[in-house]
């Protein structure tokens, strides 16, 4: 059967189910049941072409549609915003449009993304304890990024989808925690959220039945979150968590998710994306490059002025965030029941529903964005979703801290070393991997003379 044929036929079968769903009850354990069936049957196709699934259910069907566990999926700028900035939102421990059905994966703590009230405020305010202001730090981030490039030379190159996530493991852990992670330590914390999907299973799926890949996973959350504990910051997060009366393991837990998922996973993607824009376009290297020079001479560390002086890198940065954006879906619950017209047919939906944004499509919508699959450097920022938007209570908390981290290590990458050619760069738009070229490799890759 034709991929597209598949796509709508699979959404026939939750246009079939909205009005069971709405007489058997949405969370009664039939309720759930079949959702479940739902959600894994949209998530085989996905898993396989993930951008032609949200184009041939939007262009089938419009802006609104069911995906997944009978979520409404949302996929155009205006939509996906509204969405953003709904206060207060009602969550689910949901990763965008993965529901994190194993709780022991996690160690029985939700993602922030999941909490709500005062727990989530509580974890947020950790967050802004943590994430130090790029521009204050950035000597030590400079030397960190330095450390960690001289480091590629020995292996003459530079992997994209290799190199670039355990960087970001060894620094963040660094800054966050003043704790030095060995290199068994960064593959474990690879090998973790390459594992995330097993998450999404069942709870004794995932704990019992593939004990033998989640276990040992889990077993290094445990080791780190120990570590943790023993850092010379600790004392300083436990303080700022009890006053939202977060506990210990709380407090742990989510800085792990702060690292380990919002950090190294979002940010490795985006630079990566931003490493393949410049290979791909000469002109804008040599442009960056200019301001580069004009900005920082290489000699003295990093400074303050130079990151804010290097505007062009900066929109180099959004502009690559707005084509490939490293998260693709957020997600919160309906608080109240309605009705909602998909493809001409009015479905009834539940409280709890779940409501998901396509930050994808919203980046590439044509009513927001003139030729929104070209790059421009002269659009309009001041609304990109990419961060989840701006000065709400669930915009991305490292969106400063990402962005300075990403200039910072172009800086250095474009001044300071040199390699003689790099590999096919290439976005894959049909598995389910981050939205970077992975397989990108800067060959040769040495320090300049
Ligand atoms: C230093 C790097 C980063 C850190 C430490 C970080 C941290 C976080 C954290 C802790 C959250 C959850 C906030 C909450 O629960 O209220 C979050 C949310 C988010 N982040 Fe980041 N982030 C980083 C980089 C990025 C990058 C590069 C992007 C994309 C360009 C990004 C996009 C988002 C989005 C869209 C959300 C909202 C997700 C949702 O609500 O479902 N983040 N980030």
């Amino acid at each position: 059967m034709e991929l597209k044929d598949k796509v709508l036929q699979a959404h026939d079968r939750q246009l079939w189910l909205s009005p069971i769903l709405a007489k058997v009850g949405y969370n009664t354990p039939i309720g759930k049941l079949l959702r479940l069936v739902v959600y894994y049957m949209d998530a085989i196709i996905m898993l396989g072409a993930w951008r032609d699934f949200l184009y041939i259910r939007k262009e089938n069907l419009g802006d609104k549609y069911f995906a997944v566990d009978q979520a409404i999926m949302h996929s155009s700028h205006s939509q996906v915003k509204e969405l953003m900035y709904t206060e207060p939102q009602v969550r689910g421990n949901d990763l965008g449009i993965i529901r994190m059905l194993a709780p022991s994966y996690l160690l029985d703590n939700p993602l922030s993304l999941g909490m709500n009230g005062n727990e989530h405020t509580g974890a947020r305010a950790v967050f802004f304890q943590a994430l130090p202001e790029p521009s204050e730090k950035a000597d030590v981030l400079g030397h960190l990024v330095e450390r960690s490039l001289t480091e590629a030379t020995q292996q003459g190159q530079l992997h994209i989808g290799n190199d670039l996530p355990k960087i970001l493991l060894k620094i963040l852990h660094e800054i966050v925690f003043d704790i030095s992670l060995s290199e068994a330590d960064i593959i474990a914390s690879r090998t973790y959220i390459k594992g995330l999907p097993l998450a999404s299973l069942p709870n004794f799926v995932s704990k019992y039945l593939l004990a033998i890949k989640t276990a040992p996973n889990i077993r290094h959350r445990k080791h780190l979150i120990e570590r943790y504990k023993q850092s010379p910051k600790w004392a300083s997060y436990l303080q700022t968590g009890s006053q939202y009366q977060l506990n210990e393991h709380q407090i742990a837990n989510s800085l792990f998710d702060m690292i380990h998922i919002a950090g190294t996973a979002g940010t490795s993607a985006l630079l990566g994306s931003v490493i393949g824009v410049l290979c791909l376009d000469n002109a804008l290297r040599d442009q960056v490059i200019s301001e580069l020079n004009a900005v920082w001479n290489g000699k003295e560390s990093l400074n303050r002025n130079a990151l804010e002086q290097s505007s062009l890198i900066n929109n180099v940065i959004l502009e690559t965030a707005r084509l490939y954006p490293p998260v693709r879906f957020v997600s919160q619950l309906a608080t109240e029941s309605g009705e909602v017209a998909i493809a001409g047919q009015k479905c009834p939906f539940q409280k709890g529903t779940r409501l998901l944004g396509s930050i994808f499509t919203a980046n590439h919508d044509a009513i927001r964005y003139n030729n929104p699959d070209s790059f421009d450097l002269t659009r309009d920022f001041s609304d990109i979703l990419s961060w989840n938007g701006e000065g709400h209570e669930r915009a991305c908390p490292g969106k400063s801290l990402s962005i300075g981290f990403i200039k910072i290590f172009c800086f250095y990458l474009f001044k300071k070393y040199q390699w003689n050619s790099f590999t096919d760069v290439k976005w894959d738009f049909e598995k389910v991997t981050a939205v970077t070229p992975n397989d990108l490799v800067l060959q040769g890759f040495a320090q300049r003379v």
